[in-house]
């Protein structure tokens, strides 16, 4: 009869223990896609070095909001070399500027991250590389049609969950 009562209670403590595992295993595997942001960076050369470079110290996030032409990102760069020790050779410098000036320029869609799915452009939906054209098109004109809209979760209207899920960490909804 002594034995019983904490038998019972580390059985008991035993199956808590199973189902909170049972949980948070099940939450690993539904849970939200990680935020990969080099994944905003096209496939050109410089891309490597951008986004080994630009993300030692702090996010990429400040170079893929820049825009600023190739003399100015030079002096950026130049800032981070002989400020803060950045490794980077000449050379590397001349190639992550003219990559810069080309997609984080005067002319750069992308105008903050996450970004607004109220009014993100075309061009800087479709820098999210794992998007297909027509699923880019589709949620252009389902924000045209439906829009403003109030949760990421209506774009399953036009566009798979899977899809879904990987778009979740670069956009946002801001209040209006
Ligand atoms: C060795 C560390 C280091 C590396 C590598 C580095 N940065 Fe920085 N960066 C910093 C620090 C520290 C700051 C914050 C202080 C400041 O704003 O000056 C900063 C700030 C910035 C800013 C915001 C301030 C500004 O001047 O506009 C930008 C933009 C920037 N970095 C771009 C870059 C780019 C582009 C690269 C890659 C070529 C890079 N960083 C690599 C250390 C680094």
């Amino acid at each position: 009869m002594k034995v019983r009562v904490p038998t019972l209670l580390i059985s008991v403590l035993f199956l808590g223990l199973i189902s909170v595992q049972a949980v948070i295993r099940l939450q690993a595997q539904e849970g939200e896609a990680e935020q990969d942001l080099s994944l905003l960076l096209p496939d050109e050369e410089g891309k490597i070095l951008v986004a080994a470079y630009c993300s030692m110290c702090h996010s990429l996030k400040n170079t893929l909001v820049g825009s600023r032409n190739q003399e100015q990102w030079v002096n950026t760069i130049d800032k981070m070399v002989f400020e803060y020790h950045a490794p980077i050779s000449e050379e590397e410098v001349e190639v992550i500027s003219s990559y810069l000036e080309k997609h984080a320029g005067p002319k750069n869609p992308i105008k903050e991250i996450p970004m607004d799915i109220n009014t993100v452009s075309r061009e800087a939906l479709a820098r999210l590389s794992f998007l297909s054209h027509e699923d880019g098109q589709r949620i252009m004109q389902f924000r045209e049609e439906k829009g403003p809209l109030s949760d990421i979760e209506q774009l399953a209207e036009v566009v798979d969950t899977e899809t879904i899920k990987k778009l979740r960490p670069y956009l946002t909804i801001h209040p209006r």
